[in-house]
């Protein structure tokens, strides 16, 4: 009866896509539990090379059930085109199920993340504009339609009509652009919902029936630690959360049912969108790095921010989350650097801190302070026993374990499925 939460551990983009593929093998189920097409998770296998937004990367193994749960905003446009080409290529989705208490992103919600960016004019946050946060704060304010709406069509016109109405006064008097037409919503978010009719359903018990038959259950986390909207760099961060807390929220799981929370790190950090980042690089070891590990977002192409590797907020994200193990990704990025740096504390105003600040003007202070090891400068994407790493590459991610108090499971050297090192079995 395992069920193993899969939680991106610092600002997004760590590598979740590719361990859940990996794991996948063995899954009965795989269900995504927060964000939604803002997340991109790149899987590379037998099928080629996927970047997935809403589809859990679970999907490439006929076993596998997966599930979007509750805690996702779903774009149906996007789901479908996602099916769509998984179908083209090759790829089943029958298996593919969708929560009928999702939330639905809306047309409004994508135009209004827009507007508001633009509105925040030198203080964006960044966002991927897909709608994510106007989705949330809608479900907050029990304004959201969901995809249990779309299932009924006069609920839907009714729910529609209400919310409209009001998002119409919001879009023609505070922004002074064009309102959205009723009818033609109406009927788009009819269309998709026959399409999506046979995907969509009672989620829980699946889940449930799944760990009661003993099968192996995956929840596949989106975003990262940094990015959640209480714990993260507020309000530079994402509107869901994607702790492992919200991976029960998202899915209806108990946390006793979760047996394992493997939290996926990258070997050094990277960021899109704005706000603090202490372990930030504006330098050629940066550049080299997005060049050497092709750091542009997945969804949105943006050139990501690069650094050295935060053991301050490592450990701040394995606290709140109780990591059991890690995967540490992208080792191989790494390949060619004569010396590494680890962040393992902060200066703030002329003191040594060793807590990640809950107060994002207080993180902007914050001064890393590293700690340096050399580097191994020897080619690490064909091996595969932790053995064979060379001595210097043991010794930094021996000292990743160390300063994170998290053992490592899984080591990464490269997006394949087989460049992976199994270090210590994760159950
Ligand atoms: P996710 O959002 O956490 O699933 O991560 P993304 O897919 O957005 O970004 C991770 C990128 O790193 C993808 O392009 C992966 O194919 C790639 N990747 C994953 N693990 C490794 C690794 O160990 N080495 C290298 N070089 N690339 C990796
Ligand atoms: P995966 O699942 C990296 C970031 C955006 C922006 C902030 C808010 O691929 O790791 P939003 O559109 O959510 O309102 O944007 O969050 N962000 C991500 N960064 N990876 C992601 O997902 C992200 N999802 C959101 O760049 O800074
Ligand atoms: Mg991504």
């Amino acid at each position: 009866m395992p069920a193993i939460a899969v939680i991106g551990a610092q600002w997004g983009d760590e590598g979740k896509g590719k361990v859940i593929d990996l794991l996948a093998e063995k899954a009965g189920v795989v269900v995504r539990f927060s964000g939604g097409d803002n997340a991109g998770h790149t899987v590379v296998n037998p099928y080629g090379e996927f970047r997935l937004h809403l589809v859990p990367c679970g999907i490439f193994y006929p076993q596998a059930v997966c599930i979007i749960g509750n805690g996702v905003v779903i774009n149906p446009a996007v789901l479908i085109d996602e099916i769509d080409q998984l179908n083209q290529r090759g790829v089943d989705t029958t298996r593919l199920f969708i929560s009928d208490r999702a939330n639905l992103i809306m047309p409004y919600h994508i135009l209004l993340d827009g507007l508001e960016e633009e509105s925040r004019a030198g203080k964006a946050l960044g966002t991927t504009r897909k709608g994510i946060g106007p989705a949330f704060a809608d479900k907050a304010a029990r304004l959201g339609i969901r995809t249990g709406d779309l299932l009924d069509k006069e609920r839907l016109l009714e729910r529609l009509r209400l919310t409209l109405d009001y998002k119409n006064i919001i879009l023609t008097k505070v922004y002074e652009v064009s309102p959205l037409s009723l009818d033609e919503v109406y009927n788009q978010y009819c269309q998709y919902g026959e399409r999506l009719a046979p995907h969509i359903r009672e989620t829980t018990i699946m889940l449930e029936e799944a760990l009661n038959r003993g099968e192996l259950v995956l929840l596949e986390g989106a975003q990262g630690a940094l990015l959640d909207p209480d714990f993260g760099t507020y309000p530079y961060t994402t509107s869901s959360s994607p702790l492992a807390g919200g991976g029960c929220l998202g899915t209806g799981l108990s946390p006793t049912r979760i047996n394992r929370i493997l939290g996926v790190f990258k070997a050094y950090c990277t960021r899109v969108g704005a706000g603090p980042m202490p372990t930030e690089l504006k330098d050629e070891t940066s550049d080299l790095i997005r060049e050497r590990g092709h750091e542009y977002g997945t969804t949105t192409g943006r050139p990501r921010r690069c650094g050295w590797f935060d053991a301050v907020a490592a450990r701040f994200s394995t606290r709140i989350n109780g990591f059991t193990g890690a995967a540490i990704t992208r080792i191989d990025v790494l390949d060619t650097l004569p010396r590494l740096k680890i962040c393992v504390g902060y200066k703030l105003d002329g003191h040594t801190i060793d807590y990640f600040p809950g107060n994002v003007a207080t993180l902007e202070r914050c001064q890393p302070i590293y700690e340096e090891l050399p580097g191994w400068q020897t080619p690490t994407s064909h091996i595969r026993q932790y053995e064979q790493l060379p001595p210097k590459a043991r010794q930094y991610i021996a000292r990743l374990e160390e300063l994170t108090s998290c053992p490592v499971n899984l080591i990464s050297i490269g997006k394949a499925r087989e460049q992976t090192i199994h270090k210590m079995p994760i159950l």
